[in-house]
């Protein structure tokens, strides 16, 4: 079964707040989801491996650790997972980004896919799939499957809030996904919101609600 990490940093946490805050306006909002996307990826490549190469310094010669590995790779799912594809790619700039353009029927609370853009050699990376929002696990869930079907083997999640019922169901489907989050909530609403949650992601990153 895929392991759930919860970024409890006190950065990650503090921000956090503000984030769910209903006062926060969509320019700090942004930047706020940003900024934890950053932290967020610190944590989630803790477990990269390293090799050792020689490296010669204005002292001597000394054999020091570079990132070795896949290469990777971003899949924020559209379009509230673009608010915090700038902050992984801080840390990340090397690595190529796929988009996977999904919504939730408000009705059905099913995903519905509307495009797919993936780099060429995408099977080839460590894949960290990127979305704010965990609710009912059925994006994350289609995402997944998206990329299983063109060959990725190596995934991991990104979310900064998660429902129990999200998780369980994307372990479920997935049970070789990490998932790791800032925040595990208590529960789903009658609506398929998570309680306490912050809202609609997508909507307080851009206005428009
Ligand atoms: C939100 C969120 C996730 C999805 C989570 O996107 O960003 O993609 O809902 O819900 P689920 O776990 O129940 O599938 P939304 O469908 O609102 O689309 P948007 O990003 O375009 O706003
Ligand atoms: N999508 C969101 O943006 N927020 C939720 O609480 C659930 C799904």
């Amino acid at each position: 079964m895929g392991k759930l990490v919860v970024c409890d940093h006190p950065l990650i946490q503090h921000k956090l707040t503000f984030i769910r805050d209903m006062q926060t306006n969509t320019k700090d909002f942004r930047e706020l989801v940003d900024e934890v996307a950053t932290l967020m990826a610190y944590e989630i490549t803790r477990e990269v491996p390293l090799e050792s190469i020689k490296v010669q310094t204005p002292v001597c010669e000394a054999e020091a650790k570079v990132i070795s590995g896949r290469m990777l790779g971003l899949i924020p799912i559209l379009r509230a997972g673009l608010g915090m594809l700038d902050g992984v790619l801080k840390l990340l700039p090397a690595a190529k980004v796929g988009h996977v353009g999904l919504f939730r029927d408000p009705q059905t609370l099913q995903p519905v896919e509307y495009y797919v853009k993936l780099p060429t050699d995408v099977q080839e990376r460590e894949l960290i799939v990127i979305d704010p929002m965990l609710a009912t696990g059925g994006s994350a869930i289609a995402a997944i499957d998206v990329l299983k079907k063109r060959g990725c083997t190596q995934i991991k999640m990104m979310n900064l809030i998660a429902a129990p019922e999200g998780v369980q169901a994307v372990h479920e489907a997935h049970p070789d996904v990490d998932i790791y989050v800032a925040a595990l909530d208590e529960r789903l609403d009658e609506h398929g919101y998570i309680v306490p949650g912050l809202g609609d992601a997508g909507d307080r990153l851009y206005g428009t609600k």
